[in-house]
């Protein structure tokens, strides 16, 4: 089993990259494979609702997002995480999902197990606002979502501030994490 855990954020080594980190880390000390992907170096064109996909399975346009798709598409687990950009996801992370627009003809999302991450310079900035945005993208690929049902991790892993002194957000990513391993851990029947 394998988990992608997608960056959404344009900078490196931010507070986003920081909590899918420790999120990806807590996975894959539970047995399951795990991958970190950055959006920030990679080309990313946005979408331009030719439908090429609906004909094809596949986007006409020939940039980052041909690997990128193939490894979403391969994965038993993803969580996508975006910084909140004045209450929701980066445009970057909002190009990113529309690009994933041919996996949905083949319903590539209907066993995978995901979860969602956002990362917020304030408290009530915004975080719940992005995961909901990111949930529907998982609802409408037809994905089974996780959360948690301990304190704070209700919609997943949430950030306030420097991550790295967020000491509530560390727990959210380890909530979120054990939720995700249980889940992927009963379907596969592992
Ligand atoms: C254009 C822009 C809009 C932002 N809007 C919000 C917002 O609505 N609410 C909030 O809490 N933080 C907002 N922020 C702050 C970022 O979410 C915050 O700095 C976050 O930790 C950045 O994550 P990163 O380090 O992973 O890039 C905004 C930042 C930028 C650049």
């Amino acid at each position: 089993m394998k988990v992608v855990g997608i960056v959404g954020s344009p900078r490196s080594n931010g507070n986003t990259e920081y909590l899918v980190r420790n999120t990806l880390d807590e996975i894959s000390k539970n047995g399951i494979e795990v991958e970190l992907i950055t959006l920030c170096d990679k080309k990313i064109d946005y979408c331009t609702g030719c439908d090429y996909c609906k004909k094809n399975n596949k986007c006409h346009i020939d940039d980052d997002m041909v690997l990128l798709t193939s490894k979403v598409k391969e994965a038993d687990g993803i969580i996508m995480s975006s910084p909140v950009y004045f209450g929701d996801m980066t445009g970057l992370a909002k190009s990113f999902i529309d690009r994933l627009r041919p996996l949905r003809n083949i319903h590539a999302f209907k066993y995978k197990v995901c979860g969602a991450l956002s990362c917020g310079g304030f408290r009530n900035g915004g975080q719940e606002s992005t995961i909901a945005s990111i949930h529907d993208f998982f609802l409408i690929q037809g994905a089974i979502i996780v959360g948690d049902d301990r304190p704070t991790a209700h919609y997943g892993c949430t950030g306030v501030g420097d991550t790295k002194k967020d000491t509530v957000g560390y727990d959210t990513s380890i909530y979120l994490a054990h939720r995700m391993c249980d889940v992927l851990k009963k379907i596969n029947n592992k």
